[in-house]
């Protein structure tokens, strides 16, 4: 459990999501899966009072402004690094709404349900769409660093919680490899079999997917692979040996959804990661997971 979160109010808002997603005919349903999921980000946001941090000034702005080269509030300029050379600009609507998604106020709140997810979906997206570029999958720790922080800083200038580091326990080595031995585009198209992958999860039904797990099992099997080449490596790096094969599997996970993010547009990923993290949340919440599976998997 995330730091500095209240338990029982997040179960709350985890069960009013449920109740919308079962109750809106969505449930066991085939329809769109990426409807649905833009659906289910809508009544997410819904739950967030109406006011976005930039439209509350909004109608005093063009009298207190001197100039429109002025900033009206410090906050709105980011202290960049300039040392990040991370594709900000390819997920910058998704930024904007992770800003909102973790305003100030709510994000320790809306932490888990809200805020977390969609913050980890951006980075996500963030780092697949960069590998396109620099055909890595991952950040050098150094890198990692300048480039964790400079995202917390264009969020901030946008409205987003000062610390979203903590409240969402990113850390700079969630940007990195971790200890899978695959970072490299080409090296891990060479491994796993990446039109299986893509034909598993390059379209997912948001619903069934967390009964039938047809992409996470691809996504499991895939990883398992990646991991497995940390032995072929042995000789050459003993770094990669001191993890255990379940840690590695997990950081590979990670590596898998940043390809895929990589091979499809931000908001195709978007909704494929939101729903995978949906099924986490629904296996993870005790409480939850018997009326989800009864409900939803008629079980
Ligand atoms: C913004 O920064 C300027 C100088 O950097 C400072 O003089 C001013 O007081 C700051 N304004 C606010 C609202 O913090
Ligand atoms: C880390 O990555 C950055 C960006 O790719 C690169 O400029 C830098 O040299 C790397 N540092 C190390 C220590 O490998
Ligand atoms: C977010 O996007 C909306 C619509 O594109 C824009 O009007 C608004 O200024 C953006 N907000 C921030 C904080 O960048
Ligand atoms: C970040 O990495 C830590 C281990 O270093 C892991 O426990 C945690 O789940 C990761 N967080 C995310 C959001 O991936
Ligand atoms: C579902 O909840 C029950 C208790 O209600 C628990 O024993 C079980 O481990 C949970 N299953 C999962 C997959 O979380």
């Amino acid at each position: 459990m995330r730091k500095g979160v209240d338990q029982n109010l997040n179960l709350y808002f985890l069960n009013v999501i449920l109740l919308l997603f079962c109750f809106h005919e969505v449930c066991c349903s085939s329809l769109d899966n990426l409807a649905s999921s833009m659906r289910m980000d809508k009544k997410a946001d819904a739950l967030l009072p109406e006011i976005s941090p930039d439209a509350a000034p909004q109608p005093l702005l063009p009298l207190l402004a001197p100039s429109p080269l002025t900033p009206f509030t410090n906050s709105t300029v980011p202290k960049l690094s300039g040392l990040c050379m991370l594709n900000f600009d390819a997920v910058e609507s998704m930024m904007n709404m992770t800003s909102t998604d973790c305003m100030a106020v709510f994000a320790p709140f809306l932490a888990n349900v809200i805020c977390c997810p969609q913050l980890e979906a951006t980075l996500v997206i963030l780092l697949g769409q960069s590998s396109k570029d620099t055909n890595m999958l991952a950040l050098n720790g150094t890198h990692a660093k300048h480039c964790l922080s400079d995202f917390e800083q264009i969020l901030v200038g946008q409205g987003a919680n000062n610390n979203l580091q903590q409240i969402c326990a990113i850390r700079p080595s969630n940007l990195t490899e971790g200890s899978c031995p695959v970072k490299n585009v080409n090296e891990f198209e060479s491994t796993v079999d990446s039109s299986q992958l893509l034909s598993a999860c390059g379209k997912i039904d948001l619903v069934n997917e967390c009964c039938e797990q047809v992409c996470q099992n691809a996504i499991s099997e895939a990883a398992k692979k990646l991991a497995l080449k940390a032995y072929d490596l042995l000789s050459m790096d003993g770094s990669h040996a001191l993890s255990d094969h379940s840690t590695r599997v997990n950081d590979c996970k990670s590596i898998i959804l940043r390809w895929l993010a990589s091979k499809l547009d931000p908001p195709q990923s978007k909704g494929i990661l939101r729903g995978l993290s949906n099924c986490n949340i629904n296996k993870g919440e005790a409480r939850a997971n018997r009326t989800f599976f009864r409900v939803c998997c008629n079980m």
